[in-house]
């Protein structure tokens, strides 16, 4: 009763990831998200954030006081040789750098702390929306995808959007301060540089434009490399036994090959970069300077006029930088908080019953019941069904008849379309959801073992904990204890990824142990499919038996012999019982059941999917 996806490799993260960097556009206008994001991941934490936002005023005012300080340093002091002059002005510039220091450390350490809490309550909020999505939410997510949203894109949204804040007000501030300091200085040179200033800043955009793309073809190269590197892993029989090792070779070595051409080209674009905003930059200066010597201007300028302008210029470089290619950042990070509130935004299961249930008796009934996955194919035609308490039904039928299906309806995984199931009398909505789910356990085809010991994961079965002793007898009911007393460290043995070191009749035992552990009154038994050797199907078969003593039970079969036994035997055939009754009364009737039941007993007999 798993959701059935693919177990969760990191390399499926970190490659999907980097298709959802690639994919990533904006869809949508930004605001909303935008907003959201304030309201609710920003604003609950207003007092850091409001600390963080006047250390960063502070640090641009010091930036901007930085260079304040040459005009007078050069003019009063050192042009006019006072000694006294030039220490005071050494002394306020060591006060001005401490100053600095510390604003930048809190305001820099602030931010982050307010990042990291967004992404910790990004987190849990997807993670607390991915426990209360119903069944069928999960049949259309990708394992790869959710966990990029819940891992990378967290990050990404709380990182660009810090990176953005920072940008914004720490580096607007101080390019508004600076500006505004330099046009005080001297308007007209100031009229100059306004000339020159966007040849420069259009160049820079350029150059960054180009290295962004390039960035995000990396990005991609990498991430096709890290798939074909999971697949490989993955499908390692697959690919010895087809033969297809020179083919994935082949494959990994194109992808491998890109993802060189790739880097090589970003990084000559960025080393090419360097040299050539350099060289704008001087050739811009050199301009700046000749128009310098017009009379008109030159006339009002000191040397710290002039030192004092183009250390501001200098300056400005960084903060202008940022400014640039903020939209593009924010533009990341709101894309990559759209995917998580996807999730988020994604309906939970309905639980709106409101009767409580400690233990039910377990009485059974479905009325009428229509079900269809996708609201268009109907799997189920309208089930009538009574079990009584403590009974044991059994359904057969050919695979894909709607067997696994109708016990999924019981615990309300799906709801049905039509029609009404009752438990003990009461249509199963009107229960509270937990409580209804405590009254089934499941043993079903593709239980899902934890990366964890033996008896954690027999323990499972209980939510409130269960005690070690209460474990061995579950183990022993189970007829479990034999093969884990084999194991290297007994009830303690570690056993992998889905139990990955278990053989399939040793996983089904446990499967059993934690149902006696969870001791509810319905059991839900979905057979496994794949044929298990005679020995560990003895084993299972008398698990089950002692496990159904006194309860209600479902019991899926494929072979037949498990089933003989059962109150009643339902044969579905394409969403329908088409056979009803006992073992005796449908061998009797000599239909469907019969049929199937004489082949499996013949010597070469198969058995149905
Ligand atoms: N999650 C799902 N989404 C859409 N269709 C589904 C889903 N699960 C099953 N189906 C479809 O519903 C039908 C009944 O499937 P179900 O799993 O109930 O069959 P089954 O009787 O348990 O078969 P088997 O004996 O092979 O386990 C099938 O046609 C199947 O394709
Ligand atoms: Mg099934």
């Amino acid at each position: 009763m798993s959701s059935g996806n693919t177990p969760a490799h990191p390399a499926t993260a970190s490659a999907s990831s980097a298709d959802g960097a690639d994919t990533a556009t904006d869809q949508g206008p930004s605001w909303p998200v935008f907003r959201r994001l304030l309201l609710d991941y920003v604003v609950p934490q207003w007092r850091v954030a409001l600390v963080a936002t006047a250390t960063m005023l502070a640090y641009a005012a010091s930036e901007a006081a930085f260079v304040a300080l040459i005009r007078p340093l050069l003019d009063d002091g050192l042009v006019a040789q006072d000694a006294a002059v030039i220490r005071f002005y050494a002394a306020l510039l060591v006060g001005i750098l401490i100053l600095q220091g510390i604003t930048f450390f809190i305001s820099q350490y602030l931010t982050g702390l307010v990042g990291r809490e967004m992404i910790k309550r990004l987190r849990l909020t997807a993670h607390d929306r991915l426990l209360a999505l119903p069944q069928a939410a999960f049949d259309h997510l990708s394992t790869g995808q959710t966990i990029s949203r819940l891992t990378y894109e967290a990050e990404q949204t709380a990182n660009a959007s810090t990176k953005a804040a920072i940008t914004i007000i720490r580096d607007g501030v101080t390019a508004v301060l600076v500006l505004g300091y330099m046009v005080y200085l001297s308007p007209r040179l100031m009229l100059i540089t306004g000339l020159v200033l966007p040849v420069i800043a259009g160049l820079v955009a350029t150059i960054n434009h180009r290295f962004r793309q390039l960035s995000r073809r990396v990005h991609h190269a990498v991430g096709s490399v890290g798939t074909v590197a999971e697949e490989t892993v993955h499908a390692h029989p697959e690919i010895k036994l087809f033969g297809q090792a020179d083919h994935e070779r082949r494959r990994f070595e194109r992808l491998n090959e890109r993802s060189r051409r790739q880097s090589m080209k970003f990084a000559a674009t960025r080393f090419a970069s360097v040299p050539l905003i350099r060289l704008t930059v001087g050739i811009a200066l050199a301009i700046t300077l000749n128009l310098v010597t017009l009379d008109a201007v030159v006339e009002a300028l000191t040397v710290g006029t002039i030192s004092s302008f183009i250390g501001a210029m200098l300056l400005l470089n960084r903060p202008l930088k940022g400014l640039v290619k903020v939209n593009a950042d924010l533009q990341k990070g709101l894309t990559a908080a759209r995917r998580i509130f996807e999730i988020i935004d994604m309906p939970a299961e309905r639980d709106d019953g409101m009767r409580t249930l400690a233990r039910a008796q377990g009485h059974i009934a479905l009325d009428g019941v229509r079900f269809s996955y996708d609201g268009e194919r109907e799997v189920l035609h309208g089930i009538d069904l009574e079990v009584a308490a403590g009974e044991t039904v059994a359904l057969t039928g050919p695979s894909g008849s709607g067997k696994s299906t109708l016990v999924h309806l019981l615990p309300r995984f799906y709801e049905a379309t039509a029609g009404q199931i009752r438990l003990d009398g009461v249509p199963i909505t009107e229960y509270r959801l937990a409580d209804l789910r405590r009254q089934f356990a499941p043993v079903s085809q593709d239980t899902t073992l934890f990366n964890t010991t033996v008896a954690e994961n027999i323990a499972y079965g209980a939510p409130e904990g269960a005690s070690r002793a209460a474990i061995e007898r579950a183990a022993e009911v189970a007829y479990a204890r034999g093969f884990i007393e084999q194991l290297p460290h007994g009830l303690d043995t570690e056993i992998g990824e889905d139990g990955a070191l278990l053989s399939g009749g040793q996983r089904q035992r446990i499967a059993i142990a934690r149902a006696v552990i969870k001791d509810a009154p319905v059991l839900i038994l979905d057979e496994a499919t794949a044929s298990l050797d005679t020995e560990s199907e003895r084993y299972i078969h008398a698990a089950f038996e002692r496990l159904m003593a006194g309860r209600t039970a479902f019991v899926i079969a494929h072979r037949l012999s498990t089933v003989e036994g059962a109150g009643q035997i339902l044969f579905l055939e394409d969403g329908r019982i088409v056979e009803r009754g006992t073992h005796a009364e449908l061998l009797a009737r000599n239909g469907r059941y019969a049929g199937l039941y004489r082949m499996q007993l013949a010597p070469q007999g198969g058995r149905s999917g």
